[in-house]
């Protein structure tokens, strides 16, 4: 396997695609390092699937930096990457600067992740002169929930316009890669084929040149949470409730422990 560098993955964009996974915490992240994923993104959904928020507004840099040191611990080959949470960069370009290193020296993840486009240029491209490593996130932008009114698709009729100049815009700041999130499929593609970094899709669509999913969504541990573009690989839910129902009746039923889980 092959330890998955900035530049690297920079450089794959027209050769293979790249693919992305969320995770939180050491086990889960051994896991998916160990199936070569290309980068495993402390998603600030950790708000959301780890820790009960009803949204990721709430996500601190403490909670974040927590998570991302048990996933870098655990991970030899994929690019770490440590989502910014809401207003840790949005205040000023010294605050996002300060606070990208301090998420950097503290978990040692190999790059951060803002949400924003033309808005956040300027602060993209203080943080990239400064050698911290950047990815953008540009469309859906769950940080901006409430301005736009729910998670819906972005870049639709006439905004597809204001999303291509969004991806531009972060380009041009210096992000090595791009996620797409919730944009018609065929603006993703036209976005994908103007741009020279790679574009990472979530909800957008197959041209798209990487994918990222929520690996509790992937796996089917998001409960009755099922967005159109979520494809479930398996149903842990179902398998985690039938191991403890029976963990629970054996145990009642004097069956667990047996003399084979026993000392002697
Ligand atoms: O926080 C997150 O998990 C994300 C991905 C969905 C891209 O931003």
């Amino acid at each position: 396997m092959e330890q998955k560098t900035v530049p690297y993955i920079k450089d794959q964009k027209g050769k293979r695609k790249l693919t992305m996974l969320t995770a939180y915490d050491y086990i889960m992240a051994s896991i998916l390092d160990e199936q070569d994923v290309d980068m495993i993104l402390v998603g600030d959904s950790v708000g959301t699937t780890i820790l009960g928020y009803p949204n990721t507004i709430p996500v601190t840099i403490e909670e974040m930096i927590h998570h991302t040191k048990a996933v870098v611990k655990a991970t030899k080959n994929a690019l770490v990457i440590i989502d910014m949470p809401f207003m840790s960069y949005q205040e000023s370009v010294e605050q996002a600067k300060r606070n990208a290193g301090k998420m950097m020296k503290e978990s040692l993840a190999g790059a951060v992740k803002l949400e924003g486009g033309q808005n956040m240029k300027d602060t993209i491209k203080a943080i990239v002169d400064i050698d911290i490593p950047v990815i953008g996130h540009v469309g859906l932008t769950p940080q901006s929930i409430h301005r736009m009114g729910g998670y819906k698709v972005q870049g639709k009729g006439k905004e597809a316009e204001r999303l291509i100049q969004d991806a531009l815009a972060v380009e041009e700041a210096g992000v090595f890669c791009v996620v797409l999130e919730c944009v018609p499929r065929e603006l993703a593609k036209e976005i994908t084929g103007m741009l020279k970094i790679p574009t990472i899709g979530i909800g957008a669509g197959p041209d798209c040149d990487g994918q990222v999913l929520v690996i509790y969504d992937l796996l089917g541990l998001s409960g009755d949470f099922r967005p159109k573009f979520v494809k479930r690989y398996a149903n842990l839910k179902d398998e985690i409730s039938k191991a403890v129902k029976t963990y629970i009746g054996e145990v009642k039923e004097g069956t667990f422990p047996d003399d084979s889980h026993s000392f002697h």
